[in-house]
């Protein structure tokens, strides 16, 4: 199987899902140097670097050297795993088809941020996660996978944040094993994986 970079900015536990998955890490980049999931990744021995958002004056500036970083891994996928950047245009076209997103909702229901309260204030009665190929519009692009789980009447947005964070380290591993033995296809901005496997799953 060919290799991946995992970007992130902080906890790392999607991270650590694809990691412990057994899937072949070859790096994990961050854009802040106190994201608590780079101690994991040393301890499990895998390469690791910091690309400082701060150290540049303009996003291009820093999505180019993130890029750089990222290529002299030569990974064949980049998965983003809570990596709280927007992306240049550029960056997104350098990685097209081989870069997937998870994002802690049911897309296209709730992009951005904050998910589990709008979630909550909107009164869904089934939310998720969903990993998706990451293109120039954020939290959109052709959808792999998605995990649905139930929002229960006396849910707070922790709870319901650990409800669906389960089913995210449940998804991203799959969908990334999909992509790097070559089960995923393509066409007209839909997902098909090869073999049939199911493209979604309900948790209770
Ligand atoms: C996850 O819930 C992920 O879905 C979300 O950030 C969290 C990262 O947790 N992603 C986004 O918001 C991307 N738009 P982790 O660092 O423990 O994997």
């Amino acid at each position: 199987m060919k290799g991946m970079v995992i970007l992130i900015s902080g906890r790392g536990s999607n991270m650590q899902a694809l990691v412990e998955a057994g899937l072949p890490v070859a790096a994990v980049i961050s854009n802040r140097a106190d994201a608590a999931g780079l101690a994991y990744a040393v301890g499990r021995g895998i390469a690791t670097a910091v690309v400082a958002h701060r150290d540049y004056a303009t996003r291009e500036a820093f999505d180019a050297a993130l890029a750089q970083a990222i290529d002299g891994f030569r990974p064949d996928l980049v998965a983003l795993a809570g990596f709280m950047r927007i992306l240049t245009d550029s960056f997104v076209l350098r990685y097209q088809g081989r870069m997937l997103n998870i994002h802690h909702s049911l897309l296209p229901a709730f992009s951005g941020l904050d998910t589990h309260a709008r979630a909550l204030a909107a009164g869904v009665k089934l939310h998720g996660c969903t990993v998706h190929f990451v293109t120039a519009e954020l939290d959109h692009g052709p959808i792999v996978i998605q995990a649905a789980v139930p929002v229960l009447p006396d849910d707070d947005e922790a709870q319901l944040a650990a409800r669906v964070l389960a089913q995210e380290h449940r998804i991203y591993p799959r969908a990334a094993r999909w992509f790097l033995e070559g089960n995923l296809v393509v066409e007209n901005g839909l997902v098909r994986v090869k073999g049939d496997h199911p493209q979604q799953l309900y948790a209770p």
